[in-house]
């Protein structure tokens, strides 16, 4: 069987909901996982450390195997190719992507020293709540900075590579969202 070749402004719609709807499934597990936190400390019941570890793992892995690593080799590199405008915000944005895996080991040895009394259960807690603050505000960030300025610049063929890149390093579980128009925001 032939595939049609893609349609140019069709790769584009298809890359920007693509980073859309991995960035609403990682704002809904983020929201779950501070929930949990407030149902932990609300009702004062003994945690499960293998609940937060089993679900931690899976969003930052996904999110620094696939999503982080998408942007950083296609989007962002298409961008640097095409302007010099989004240099500096390219580079923060980089700059986040790099510490996510730091930042989910710190969370990881948190939580283990949990089980063992090394570590408080608020210590995991405040340091969760800040990861999940700071790649909402990363998301929002490429939501309202630098899609727009993507949406610019950039040229079909640039958005058809896009495209496939998202589609084929994706998971299957995690990036099969439908899409809705406009950046994640919290209530
Ligand atoms: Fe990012
Ligand atoms: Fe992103």
């Amino acid at each position: 069987m032939t595939s049609r070749p893609l349609d140019p402004v069709s790769a584009r719609q298809r890359a920007l909901a693509s980073i859309e709807a991995e960035h609403k499934a990682f704002d809904a597990a983020l929201a779950g996982l501070v929930g949990q936190l407030g149902f932990v400390r609300a009702h004062a019941v003994r945690p499960d450390p293998g609940l937060f570890e089993r679900s931690l793992t899976y969003v930052a892995t996904f999110m620094d195997r696939f999503h982080h690593r998408n942007e950083d080799e296609y989007l962002f590199k298409a961008l640097r190719a095409r302007t010099r405008e989004a240099d500096g915000l390219l580079a923060d944005l980089q700059h986040d992507h790099a510490r996510g895996p730091g930042f989910f080991r710190d969370l990881a040895r948190t939580l283990a020293g949990t089980r063992t009394g090394e570590t408080r259960f608020d210590d995991f807690a405040d340091l969760l709540e800040r990861y999940a603050r700071e790649q909402v505000e990363h998301m929002r960030i490429e939501g309202t900075e630098l899609v727009p300025l993507a949406q610019r610049v950039l040229k079909a063929s640039d958005w058809q590579a896009i495209d496939t890149a998202f589609r084929l390093n994706r998971d299957p579980l995690f990036g099969g969202l439908s899409v809705v128009s406009g950046p994640v925001r919290r209530p």
